[in-house]
């Protein structure tokens, strides 16, 4: 049976909990200051909550679509103390909203969604004046050495690095601000009458891996869960041993990148 590569994150929820980077606080203020008045927001894709805490601590009322059922039990859990988020198993494309929302905020997963329908589905889902927020955590190894030698032993197992893995690119490809020319995800979306208000913004943190949380991070990656379970184990081992015999710690820069907009 062929495997979608959006449909993996359930088969290491774990993994994705224990080792996935949340958001920068600035980044979840600049949400909600640009988007305000907020009463009701929409998340498309909320996984096991790393975004969706962070709005709902803030007194955020939330609707979040999660289509995979392991990823959604683990989001029932991570939001139970908070009694205004509530969560439909579904995915953004067969789902139907009965109102308006202020605010739409997809996290890491708004790539996902269906590329032909995404911008209609999300002004049908936003009132009038509404702000879709949407934000990405991009990965790079700070250490330059330590990076040659995981992109070496990714390509022996054939990962599909194009597609935000931290071997991929050299952090410096990530410093400083990000452009809209250069970021805003389409491009042809600058030219909607629907949407107007463009904002683009890039927030920049450092996280140190130990080895095992470091394996974990990677096995939540969809780049990793998509090459064969007996290669990801001996990918695994290979990758443990270069960073073990590197003193047990990665450190692995975080680029987030946000892109607002509203619509009219
Ligand atoms: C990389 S995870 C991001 C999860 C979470 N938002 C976060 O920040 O950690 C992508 C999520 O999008 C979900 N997803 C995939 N296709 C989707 C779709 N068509 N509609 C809604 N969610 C989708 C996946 O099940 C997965 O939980």
């Amino acid at each position: 049976m062929t495997r979608e590569r959006r449909g993996v994150f359930g088969e290491a929820v774990a993994q994705y909990e224990a080792a996935r980077p949340g958001y920068p606080n600035e980044l979840i203020d600049d949400v909600l200051n640009y988007a305000e008045p907020v009463d009701r927001a929409l998340e498309v894709g909320a996984g096991t909550g790393k975004g969706t805490v962070a709005f709902a601590e803030r007194g955020v009322r939330l609707t979040c679509l999660e289509p995979d059922t392991r990823m959604a039990a683990a989001l029932v859990r991570q939001t139970s103390k908070f009694p205004l988020v509530s969560i439909i198993e579904t995915p953004f494309e067969t789902w139907e909203p009965s109102e308006g929302f202020d605010l739409l905020l997809a996290a890491q997963s708004w790539h996902w969604v269906n590329e032909d329908r995404k911008w209609d589905l999300a002004y049908a889902a936003l009132k009038e004046g509404g702000t879709m927020a949407l934000f990405w955590n991009v990965y790079a190894l700070t250490d330059v050495p330590t990076q040659a030698a995981l992109l070496d032993i990714d390509r022996q197992f054939h990962v599909d690095t194009v597609g935000n893995t931290p071997s991929e690119r050299p952090y410096e490809d990530f410093e400083g601000e990000i452009e809209l020319a250069d970021g805003w995800p389409a491009f042809d979306l600058v030219d909607d009458p629907r949407f107007t208000k463009f904002v683009s913004r890039r927030y920049h943190r450092e996280q140190s891996f130990s080895t095992s949380l470091y394996l974990d991070f990677l096995s939540s990656l969809s780049a990793y869960r998509m090459i064969d379970e007996d290669q990801r184990r001996s990918l695994l081992r290979d990758v443990a041993r270069v960073l073990e015999s590197r003193g047990g710690t990665v450190s692995v820069g975080i680029a987030t990148d946000l892109f607002m907009c509203r619509t009219r």
